[in-house]
C-alpha cells in the first residue's frame, strides 16, 4: 500500500529555507521589458530619485540642516495579480545596478511559523552585506493590521515576527520593495516607514496594444492582428496575455499549423477568461469584488492617520 503522508506530515517535513534561498540574484528584467503607464514609472522614479539626489540635497543645497537625511528607501507596489508588480521590483534592482534578494513573505510566513524571525534577521543581514535590494513578494499579510485578538499561539507568534520585522526595517539602509496584491487593513506601522505607494492597474487600450507586441517574439510566425486583440479582450492583464500567447502557440504546434494564426490567440484569451471567471464563481464572487484594489489616496489616508 503506498504510503500517504497527512497534510500536517507534510508541513512538519517541509525543510527550513536554506540561506541559499535568501541569496541575491541578478535581476531577471529591467524597465525595457515592461510597459506601465507614465504615471506609473514617474511614481516608482519619485521615489528612487531621492537615493540618487540626496547628496546634492542634503549637502549641496543644504537640507541637512533642516531635515533628517532618509536613507532608506521603502516602495509598496500594489495592484491586481499579473500587472507587473515582480517584473518592476527586479527593474528597480537593474536600474541602481544591485543584485536582488526575493523573498516570498506568505511562504515564510506561513511555513516556517517559529523560525520566521530568524530567518528574516538573516534576509536583511544578507541585503545588507551585498548591498542588494530586498523584495517581499505577497506582502499582504505582512502589511495588513497586527492581530490584536491573541487568542491562539499562531497569533501570538505572528504579531511576534511583526515586532521584529519592525525593528529589522528601522535599522535597515537599503531599499526595500514590496507587492502585494489587495490590503485590506493597513497596519500604520509599517505603512509610516514605506515612501512610495505605486498602484498597478489592468493595462488600458494602448497598453494591451504594447504587450501583444513585446510579448510575440519576431520569430514566431503568426498572423495575429493585435489592434483587434486589444481592442476586444479589455479587462485583462499582462500575464493573461503572457498565457494567452503561450497556450495559442503550444495549440498550434500540436496541430502542426505553419503558422498562428488570429483565432487561434482569440480562442486561448477566451478559455482564460473563462476560467477565471469561473474561478472566481467558486470563489463566491464577482472577480471585480474578489481581487479589489484600493486606491492610492485610500493608502494615503490611511498613513496619515
Ligand atoms: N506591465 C507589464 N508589461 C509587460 N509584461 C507584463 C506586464 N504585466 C505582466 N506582464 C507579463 O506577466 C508576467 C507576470 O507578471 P508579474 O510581474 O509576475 O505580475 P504580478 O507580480 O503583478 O503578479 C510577466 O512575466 C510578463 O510576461
Ligand atoms: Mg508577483
Amino acid at each position: 500500500m503506498p504510503i500517504v503522508k497527512s497534510k500536517k506530515e507534510e508541513f512538519d517535513n517541509t525543510p527550513p529555507p536554506s540561506d541559499e534561498q535568501f541569496s541575491p540574484q541578478k535581476p531577471k528584467f529591467c524597465f525595457n521589458d515592461l510597459v506601465l503607464s507614465d504615471k506609473t514609472i514617474d511614481e516608482i522614479m519619485d521615489v528612487l530619485s531621492i537615493q540618487q539626489l540626496q547628496n546634492h540635497v542634503f549637502d549641496t543645497w543644504g537640507l541637512i540642516k533642516t531635515h533628517k537625511m532618509q536613507r532608506k528607501i521603502a516602495l509598496n507596489f500594489y495592484g491586481e495579480p499579473g500587472t507587473g508588480k515582480t517584473m518592476a521590483a527586479h527593474a528597480v534592482a537593474h536600474y541602481l545596478e544591485k543584485d536582488i534578494i526575493e523573498v516570498n513573505y506568505a511562504d515564510i510566513e506561513s511555513k516556517y511559523v517559529g523560525d520566521t524571525p530568524k530567518n528574516l534577521t538573516k534576509v536583511f543581514k544578507k541585503a545588507k552585506e551585498t548591498n542588494s535590494v530586498l523584495f517581499f513578494d505577497e506582502a499582504d499579510a505582512m502589511l495588513s493590521k497586527r492581530v490584536t485578538n491573541m487568542s491562539s499561539s499562531t497569533d501570538t507568534s505572528v504579531n511576534q515576527t511583526r515586532s521584529v520585522l519592525l525593528m529589522l526595517l528601522n535599522d535597515f539602509d537599503g531599499i526595500i520593495v514590496f507587492a502585494t496584491n489587495f490590503v485590506s487593513n493597513y497596519d500604520t506601522a509599517f505603512m509610516r516607514r514605506i515612501l512610495g505607494h505605486v498602484e498597478f492597474k489592468l493595462p488600458c487600450h494602448t497598453e494591451r496594444t504594447k504587450i501583444w507586441h513585446h510579448l510575440l517574439p519576431k520569430e514566431l510566425p503568426h498572423n495575429a492582428n493585435v489592434d483587434i486583440l486589444a481592442e476586444k479582450f479589455g479587462g485583462i492583464s499582462g500575464s493573461d496575455i503572457s498565457n494567452a500567447i503561450l497556450k495559442a502557440v503550444f495549440k498550434a504546434a500540436r496541430n502542426n499549423e505553419k503558422i498562428v494564426h488570429h483565432d487561434y490567440f482569440e480562442y486561448a484569451i477566451e478559455s482564460i477568461q473563462h476560467s477565471k471567471k469561473m474561478n472566481a464563481k467558486n470563489k463566491g464572487g464577482d472577480e471585480k469584488v474578489e481581487i479589489k484594489t484600493v486606491s492610492r489616496e485610500y493608502v494615503e489616508s490611511q498613513i496619515n492617520i
